[in-house]
This record gives structure tokens, C-alpha cells and sequence, in this order.
């Protein structure tokens, strides 16, 4: 494939003069709250249908609903189950799930459980997919491999990979960045014994957050600039947004800019970036200006071998973050503010925690969290291959290329054998967060340096900044089958930035 090195481009640190997101933000014309008013939800939990025969079943309905976001409106959405973010799945390592969805929605939908090591057949392929009645639609791309069924689909997750958050959103080929926009994201958790042993925060110290930003019309709709906003036909977004969009709306679990009541012990925060486009840099800063640690436990796929303390933390398009935050000590009825440093106004702030009462921290932050997080070594590796991620030509116009091509689902990109080591070399123009389906993965390099350090443990999405080379290593190991790889940036994706892994 296409590679390294193109004119213009620094690689290596030097990165001062780039915008703290690749992409445009629409500007809200409704009035919107203030930040730190409304008070913080968490999603409810789904109850499955059934427990036996060693699996857990669900069912989720996608469907047409809305709900009040912005006080005093209401804003249409499309969700799984009614409510936006959708329900969270629980389950345990090792113990398979099965949701049954049904599409309710008026155009076709796809879901991806985003981190599972899934068999291809439930992976959400963006050709597989679950039409509504009576869809007449025809794809603009022919998959002769393509897996579509009518109004329903059971996906059927092994859940045999380590305790982490996952979530699961939309995956339509074309149409992902406005499903996703319009509601179709929900979180899933997988726990296990180890985990549990810990005593890591946990009940209402333990809060899952799915970061997302979005803008709103005055009458409470959310603004998106797709060139169909049927999505039934033409994917795309206006011209200036082609690059990513972004919102000036900060939204938690739903909410813009929520406020939490806390005791003053520690929380574990575990943070999914849930936007289309938007990096933020969390800090978590007191009324008095002090910064608390942001103590990370894990990252997109489980725990990290030891915490690692940061002053703030990087956030890409669809990275997650399992982080400690300790309130001990601020004053009760006192904030501490968790701030985005690449924001700017509104963009700047994200979620408040209002200290509520002193009481006894019964939680504990091991100095080992994990001993099984996979080493791979760069001398076990078979194959070396190079990835440009860049802007470039699509068949109708301008978009994101990988290597030169834009996505076709019938091109195998790559192809490599179950079990192989491989170490891929990734470059970009602008922001990229790299994602790869069924694995996860090590960081090896940035820039021919050493990883960041919030790059530790295993991941399952790298944040590519501009200019930037970064090398990663897995095994591809679980299942034999055709997976993708692609940039998370969601409007990067439906421009071509998407390929195809076949492991055979
Ligand atoms: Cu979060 Cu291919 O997906
Ligand atoms: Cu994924
Ligand atoms: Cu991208």
C-alpha cells in the first residue's frame, strides 16, 4: 500500500501551529442552557429477556423518538430503545450476549459493537444490513458478501476478551457519522473476576460517560449538514463540513454540560468519546484553581499493567479512558470542573461534580492493576506494512483515502492469517483516530519515539495527529473472516476511509 512521506508534512513532536480538531463546528441557534445546571443521567442498564442456557439475551428496538435536551424543547432523535444514549448492556467475560434488534427507523441500520472480539457474521459490516419494512433502497455500492436481513437481526457476541467499556453504535455504509449524530450510540460493559477483586470505585462511584458534541436549531432539532437529510440516498455532508463536524453543545450521557452530586471520595470515571470529530484534553480543576490527578486505570480494551497519573488526558473520536478522580479533601459545596483544554467558549467545558459530603472511601487504586495486558514483540512480527491516511479522491468528488483508495467492500486491502504478529505503520495529514475492528493493540512508536502515555495498555483506536507517524502491533488472532480498519473521524469514515482486513 501507498506510503510515508509526502511534501508538506513534518513528522515527528513539531506539531504547534494545528486546530485542536480536524472538522467545522456548526454554530447552535437555540438557546442553550448553562453549564452545570442540569443535573448528570446515567443510562439505565438494560434487563435482558432471558438468562438461560449460559447466554444472556436482549432486545433493543431502534426507533424514532425525543426527548427534552435543551430545557424548554424537545429534539428529535433516532435511538436504540427510545432513549439517547441507548440502554448500556452488562455482561460478564466469557458469558455470550445475544441482542436481538429490531429496525423501527425509516432507513436501513447496521450495529457494530465497538471493541468486541466478534465473529465476522456479527461484526456489523457496513454492507449487513437490517432493512425496514418495506425499504426499496438500492446500495450505491453492490456487496455480492453483503449479509442483509429484513427489520431484525440477533447479533450474538462471545464476550471472551477482557473486562473493559465498549459501545455500540450505527455502522451503515455512507451513513454512519449522521446515525451516530442523530442518536444511534450506546455503551456496554464487560466485567469479570479480576476486575472485581480490585476495589476500584464502584456503584455510584463508578460512572460511566459518553462525551458527545452536538448543535441544536432554535426549535430544539439538531443542526447536521447532510446533503440528504433523509439519508435514505446521498451520503455526505456540505463541502465545509467534509472534514469532520463539530458541535458547540457539550453533551454527557445526553445532557449539555450536566452537574453531578458526589461524596468526596474517589470516582472512576470511565470516559468514551462518542463525537464525530471532536478531541478534547480533560483536566478536572477545583473551584480554587487546583488540578486533580487524572489517575488512569485502563484504556479502550481493559486494564493497563499500572495506573498511570496525568494532569490531563487526550480524548480521540471513539478512544475510551478508565480514569480515577479523587475528591477527597475539596470542600464540600465546591465544583470540581472537568474542563476540555482544546475547547474554546462553550466547547471548554464538559461536566461538573458538586461535592455533596465528606464519607469513607472504601475503594483502593492498586500499584499492579493487570498482568495479562499482551506484549508483543516487535522480533515475533511477520509483516511491516504502512497506512497513509490523507484527503484524496473518492469516486464522486473529494474525500479520505487509506493508501490512495477510498473503501470499496469488495477489495481485499490487506490479507493475513489467524494468529499472525504484524506491525503497522500509520501516517497522517490531518487528525485521524485509526481503528481497527476484532483487535486490540500495543503502541510501539510516535514519530520514532517512544508512545505517549496515555498510549498505554491495549487500544483499540490510536489518535494520529497532523503529521504525525505512529506504529502499532497486534496479533490477529480470534476469528477468520473480512474486517475493517478505518478512521473514527465518523465523516472520514463515510469519505472513503475505511478497508478492508481479511483474515484467513
Ligand atoms: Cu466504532 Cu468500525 O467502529
Ligand atoms: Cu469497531
Ligand atoms: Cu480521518
Amino acid at each position: 500500500m501507498g506510503l510515508v512521506a509526502a511534501g508538506g508534512i513534518t513528522f515527528g513532536g513539531k506539531m504547534a501551529h494545528h486546530p485542536a480538531s480536524t472538522g467545522n463546528q456548526l454554530v447552535s441557534t437555540a438557546s442553550l442552557p448553562g453549564p452545570y445546571t442540569l443535573p448528570l443521567a446515567v443510562p439505565k442498564v438494560l434487563a435482558p429477556i432471558s438468562t438461560s442456557g449460559g447466554s444472556d439475551a436482549f432486545e433493543i428496538t431502534q426507533q424514532e423518538a425525543s426527548a427534552e435536551i435543551l430545557p424548554g424543547t424537545r429534539t428529535d432523535l433516532w435511538t436504540y430503545d427510545g432513549t439517547f444514549p441507548g440502554p448500556t448492556i452488562e455482561s460478564r467475560r466469557g458469558r455470550p450476549v445475544t441482542v436481538a434488534h429490531r429496525n423501527e427507523l425509516p432507513v436501513p441500520t447496521v450495529v457494530h459493537l465497538h471493541g468486541g472480539r466478534t465473529p465476522p457474521q456479527d461484526d456489523g459490516y457496513p454492507t449487513d444490513l437490517v432493512l425496514p419494512e418495506g425499504w426499496s433502497g438500492e446500495p450505491l455500492m453492490p456487496d455480492p458478501q453483503a449479509r442483509t436481513t429484513d427489520v431484525t437481526r440477533d447479533y450474538t457476541f462471545p464476550m471472551d476478551q477482557r473486562a473493559t467499556m465498549l459501545w455500540y453504535h450505527d455502522h451503515r455504509m455512507d451513513f454512519t457519522a449522521p446515525a451516530i449524530w442523530r442518536g444511534l450510540a450506546g455503551m456496554h460493559i464487560i466485567r469479570d473476576d479480576v476486575e472485581e477483586a480490585l476495589d476500584l470505585p464502584r456503584g455510584e462511584q463508578e460512572l460511566p460517560l459518553m462525551i458527545g458534541d452536538r448543535s441544536f436549531h432554535a426549535d430544539g432539532s439538531l443542526m447536521y449538514p447532510a446533503l440528504d437529510p433523509t439519508l435514505r440516498e446521498h451520503p455526505g455532508v456540505a463541502e465545509e463540513y467534509s472534514a469532520g463536524v463539530l458541535g458547540d453543545v457539550i453533551l454527557v450521557n445526553g445532557i449539555p454540560w450536566p452537574v453531578h452530586e458526589v461524596d468526596a471520595v474517589r470516582h472512576r470515571l470511565r470516559l468514551l468519546n462518542a463525537s464525530n470529530a471532536r478531541h478534547y484534553e480533560l483536566e478536572a480543576i477545583t473551584d480554587d484553581g487546583h488540578r486533580l490527578d487524572l489517575v488512569q486505570v485502563g484504556a479502550d480494551q481493559g486494564l493497563i499493567g499500572q495506573p498511570v497519573t496525568h494532569e490531563s488526558l487526550r480524548l480521540a473520536p471513539a478512544e475510551r479512558y478508565d480514569v480515577i478522580v479523587d475528591f477527597a479533601g475539596v470542600p464540600v459545596g465546591s465544583r470540581v470542573r472537568l474542563r476540555n483544554r482544546l475547547g474554546t467558549g462553550g466547547t471548554r467545558e464538559v461536566l461538573a461534580f458538586r461535592i455533596a459530603r465528606t464519607a469513607r472511601d472504601h475503594s483502593h487504586i492498586p500499584e499492579i492493576l493487570a498482568d495479562d495486558v499482551p506484549r508483543f514483540q516487535r522480533s515475533q512480527a511477520t509483516a511491516l506494512r504502512e497506512f497513509s491516511f490523507r484527503a484524496g479522491q473518492m469516486m464522486h468528488g473529494r474525500g479520505w483515502v487509506i493508501g490512495g483508495k477510498a473503501f470499496e467492500p469488495t477489495r481485499t486491502d490487506v490479507s493475513t492469517s489467524l494468529g499472525a504478529v504484524e506491525v503497522w505503520r500509520f501516517v497522517a495529514d490531518v487528525h485521524h483516530p485509526i481503528h481497527l475492528h476484532l483487535v486490540g493493540f500495543r503502541v510501539l512508536s510516535r514519530g520514532g519515539g517512544p508512545p505517549l502515555r496515555q498510549d498505554a495498555g491495549l487500544k483499540d483506536v490510536i489518535s494520529l495527529r497532523p503529521g504525525e507517524w505512529v506504529e502499532i502491533i497486534t496479533r490477529f488472532e480470534g476469528y477468520r473472516g473480512r474486517y475493517l480498519f478505518h478512521c473514527h473521524n465518523a465523516e472520514h469514515e463515510d469519505m472513503g476511509m475505511m478497508a478492508n482486513l481479511e483474515i484467513t
